[in-house]
């Protein structure tokens, strides 16, 4: 469509809108990539795959009792780290407002959610919308937002704004199950190798765009999900699969130190949902929780056995569970991350947490 306002006119119009975002909330715009732990919705428009999240019970403690296709009882880690940095929750799934008439201005202005359950680091991860084309959706968003503000615009903005992305956890798993959990030392060594060199792949096609804010998420101990731990004869966590997990996220950090020396403006944070969950799972107690190790929503042994469902009961006492289906959490623990990787020391957020990386 050729509109016949002058291009000036329309930048500083769009400009003025952004603006506007801009002044309230700490950053102009979220950006977010990976797997179902940011998933908002996304996988609702995709057919095939069983990665989805969009009928009760998920969903009932969301506002209205929404069903969205977060793969929570009600918001996921990602709200929490947008309303910390003064949003309303995460921004909205890219396949909900590709196609909408007004939809880069009006929608999506604050940003946009390209996560999709399921997917992993690597192409061979799942079967849903891979990371690879997660990116080349936000560079099709980029380039039609540059349409509208000017590029020099659109680049501004995405330098100031934040990248969240939270993957890899499936690309583990899978590893895992591939190898009956037995695999050598080589494997092993062999499987990091080719993580990081894709994520380094993709972590540099988003800085060529101009991003500069990166605020990784990194696994957490996957072992520990009632999914993993039903494999075991007395329901503990996988240790094997929390030491292969342990392993990568190792070297995502040293990764990102990496990189950043390489990359020049590129800042970024590591929130260490290992340690959260961790440090949950070894005083539960301390933290408020009655449970653990099971699912809230399933049924069977731990709740691991059937995935959560119409046909599935769940708890009433939600804020005392971990996880809310056989492999994410609760409302209450991406609260309680959200706050410790937004804000937290060290031991949760590193080299500097999201507060500063958005301070920056
Ligand atoms: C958006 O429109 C394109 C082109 O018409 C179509 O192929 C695609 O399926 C649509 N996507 C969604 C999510 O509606
Ligand atoms: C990893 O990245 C390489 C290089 O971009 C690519 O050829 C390969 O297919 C990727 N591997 C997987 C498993 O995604
Ligand atoms: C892994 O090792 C266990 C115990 O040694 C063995 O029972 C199992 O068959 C092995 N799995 C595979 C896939 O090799
Ligand atoms: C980080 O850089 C060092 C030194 O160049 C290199 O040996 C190492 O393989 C890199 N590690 C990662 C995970 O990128
Ligand atoms: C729920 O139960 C119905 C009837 O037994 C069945 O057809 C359906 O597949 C079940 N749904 C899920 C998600 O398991």
């Amino acid at each position: 469509m050729k509109l016949a306002v002058p291009l000036l006119l329309l930048s500083v119009i769009s400009a003025a809108l952004f603006a506007v975002s801009a002044a309230v909330t700490k950053v102009p715009a979220v950006y977010v990539f990976g797997d179902s732990t940011a998933d908002v919705g996304n996988n609702n428009y995709l057919s095939g795959t069983d990665a989805k999240a969009d009928f009760p019970h998920y969903g009932v403690d969301f506002p209205h009792q929404t069903p969205t296709g977060r793969f929570s009882n009600g918001y996921n880690t990602i709200d929490f780290l947008a309303i910390h940095m003064g949003f309303k929750r995460s921004p909205p799934p890219y396949l909900a407002v590709v196609n909408k008439t007004h939809p880069l201005i009006l929608r999506g202005r604050r940003g946009v959610s390209f996560a999709s359950g399921g997917s992993g680091i690597l192409d061979s991860t799942g079967t849903t919308i891979t990371m690879t084309k997660q990116i080349q959706d936000f560079a099709a968003h980029e380039s039609n937002i540059a349409s509208r503000v000017t590029a020099a615009v659109a680049k501004g903005l995405l330098s100031k704004s934040v990248l969240l992305i939270s993957s890899g956890g499936n690309d583990v798993f899978a590893f895992f199950f591939a190898t009956g959990g037995n695999a050598t030392a080589d494997q092993t060594e062999q499987f990091y190798n080719v993580m990081i060199t894709n994520y380094t792949t993709h972590l540099k096609a988003l800085y060529d765009l101009g991003a500069r804010k990166f605020a990784l998420i990194n696994v957490p101990p996957v072992g520990c999900c009632p999914i993993s731990r039903v494999m075991h004869p007395l329901g503990a966590c996988l240790d094997g699969l929390n030491a292969l997990t342990k392993g990568f996220n190792d070297r995502v950090s040293v990764l990102m130190k990496n990189l950043s020396s390489e990359m020049e403006g590129m800042k970024y944070t590591i929130g260490n949902s290992y340690n959260v969950v961790m440090n949950i799972v070894s005083d539960p107690a301390g933290v408020g929780y009655k449970d653990v190790s099971s699912a809230c929503c399933g049924s069977g042994k731990l709740g691991a056995e059937v995935m959560c469902s119409p046909n599935t009961t769940f708890c009433t006492n939600r804020n005392e569970f971990l996880f809310w289906d056989r492999i994410h959490p609760t409302q209450e623990t991406s609260e309680k991350a959200g706050f410790e990787l937004y804000g937290g020391a060290s031991e949760y957020a590193s080299p500097i947490n999201l507060k500063q990386l958005v301070e920056s």
